[in-house]
């Protein structure tokens, strides 16, 4: 038998069935074996993993890399040098760049620039008024999913009407690519971003009221709508409000095809960092009051919300520190500290490990395609992987954030619990040692071609780990566990 090219010894494996101590074996891109401690023999290389924790590298659905148009925010060597450091191993990338993502020759140019990429990732496609002739032509050229701009934000990219989205979403759900809603209506917004202009508002808390939840409401509402009667398959991006998850529950009820994300800034901020934050909290759809923390978290608990994603929106100091609010930019980088983030929510009883793999990597993969290649780890599935010392904290210090020209985040000097030691992407490290690996520019790939290949077949001994599971439930109790 061949000897595995990297063996990692000693360290805690995280899935999303729970938690156990055990060494992995990597063949190639892939994962060869997982076994009981010290039973997998040997390897070319060894990675001690002792005191550390492995989970599947997180797939993050929604970030914005800004190239073509916008590189000086950021672009696609800054933006997945950003991943590989907070232990993101896949991100699917936004279509609102310039020119946006609207037909297959800006699909082939976007492929091009995206050739630097560290990390695997998935580009989406544009649905919009004007470009449904072009649906077909962006899912031959490789897009892996859609994105609908229900309301207006970076980009200023007008909004379908219901029909333009109609008729989209029946050629996609054809296809079956899931289609990403910013679900916030445009018309609302428009109307009371007008009269509060007039007024001469312009501070913060300003642009909070020109998109109160009523907006969040009806758009996954009318969404849900399109969805069940074409078929579609949507996800609701950057969820902040409790009161939107009433149509998502109801639409899920019925069996429709929805699922639904949240992000850091949702669940950690609130009305009250505004003073504090000023322009610097601007983000679409805005950070709201105190006690939609509490309807989000629940979400998440009960699997309403299937996924944390990071909306990473890079703009420069600059941009975000306009004392205008109508013209500061909107969002803030956020691949390089969702895990850390949200390890510290681990870490004060939020949820769990497992919830957090779940949510993270195990429901976004099946979500977009990508199961059983990523998400999990077990025999035949991609070595993606993110190594965190669980132990060990940081302060979050935006100086140092691999978003080179968009060195600014609302968590700025927050402490957290958790850090990210080493990342794997497909069996190579891409992070090593707190490092970036320079060497990993160019090694990500698109992941389109993985959303309609059979499943891999697991190579030599799969031990399959709910089994290992059953010696070493120590650190695997869920919240529901601990409140019982
Ligand atoms: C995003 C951006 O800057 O591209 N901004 C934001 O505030 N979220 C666009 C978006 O996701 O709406
Ligand atoms: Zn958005
Ligand atoms: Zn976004």
């Amino acid at each position: 038998m061949e000897p595995f090219d990297l063996l990692i010894t000693g360290g805690t494996i995280v899935t999303h069935e729970g938690v156990a101590k055990a060494d992995i074996a990597i063949s190639g891109e892939t994962i060869g074996a997982i076994g009981a401690p010290g039973t997998l023999g040997a390897a070319k290389e060894t990675l001690d993993a002792t005191g550390l924790h492995i989970m599947p590298g997180a797939i993050d659905v929604h970030v914005h890399y800004r190239d073509p148009g916008m590189a000086h925010k950021e672009d696609w060597d800054t933006g997945t040098a950003a991943a590989a450091m907070g232990g993101v191993t896949t991100v699917f990338e936004m279509p609102n760049t310039f020119p946006p993502t609207a037909t297959p020759a800006a699909l082939a140019d976007k492929f091009e620039r995206a050739k630097t990429a560290r990390v695997d990732f998935g580009l989406y496609g544009l649905l919009a008024e004007d470009n449904i002739d072009q649906l077909e032509g962006l899912i031959a050229g490789g897009a892996a999913a859609f994105k609908c701009f229900m309301g207006n934000t970076t980009g200023n990219l007008p909004s379908p009407s219901t029909g333009a989205m109609l008729e989209g979403f029946e050629i996609i759900a054809r296809h079956g690519h899931r289609i990403s809603l910013h679900a916030e209506t445009a018309s609302i917004m428009a109307w009371r971003q007008a009269k509060l202009m007039e007024a001469g508002k312009n501070a913060p808390l300003d642009h909070l009221a020109a998109r109160p939840a009523i907006v969040a409401i009806e758009a996954v509402q009318r969404a849900a709508s399109l969805a069940e009667w074409t078929g579609a398959r949507v996800h609701v991006l950057h969820i902040s409000s409790a009161d939107e998850l009433r149509p998502l529950r109801e639409a899920q009820a019925r069996g429709v095809d929805i699922t639904g994300e949240t992000c850091p800034c949702y669940l950690m901020l609130d009305t009250d960092d505004y003073a504090r934050l000023g322009p610097v909290i601007k983000v679409n759809p805005p950070v709201r009051e105190p006690h939609h923390k509490a309807g989000l978290w629940a979400a998440i608990l009960d699997g309403t919300i299937g996924l944390v994603a990071t909306d990473h929106a890079p703009h420069t100091p600059e941009e975000k520190r306009n004392p205008d609010i109508w013209e500061a930019g909107a969002g803030f980088p956020g691949v390089e500290t969702l895990m850390p983030l949200m390890l510290n929510a681990v870490a004060e009883g939020c949820l769990s490990l497992e919830q957090l793999v779940r949510i993270s990597a195990y429901n976004p993969a099946r979500a977009f395609g990508l199961a059983p290649f990523k998400g999990r780890i077990a025999g035949g599935s991609h070595a993606d992987l993110a190594l965190f010392d669980l132990a060990a904290e940081t302060t979050i210090d935006q100086a140092k954030l691999h978003s080179l020209r968009a060195r600014i985040t609302p968590f700025h000097g927050k402490r957290v619990k958790g850090v990210a030691m080493h990342t794997l992407s497909r069996g190579q490290f891409v992070m090593k040692n707190k490092t970036l690996v320079e060497a990993s520019r160019g090694h990500g790939r698109s992941v389109h071609r993985l959303q309609s290949m059979p499943a891999p077949k697991p190579l030599r001994v799969e031990q399959s780990l709910s089994h290992l599971l059953g010696s070493s439930r120590a650190d695997g109790t869920t919240l529901a566990d601990r409140k019982a």
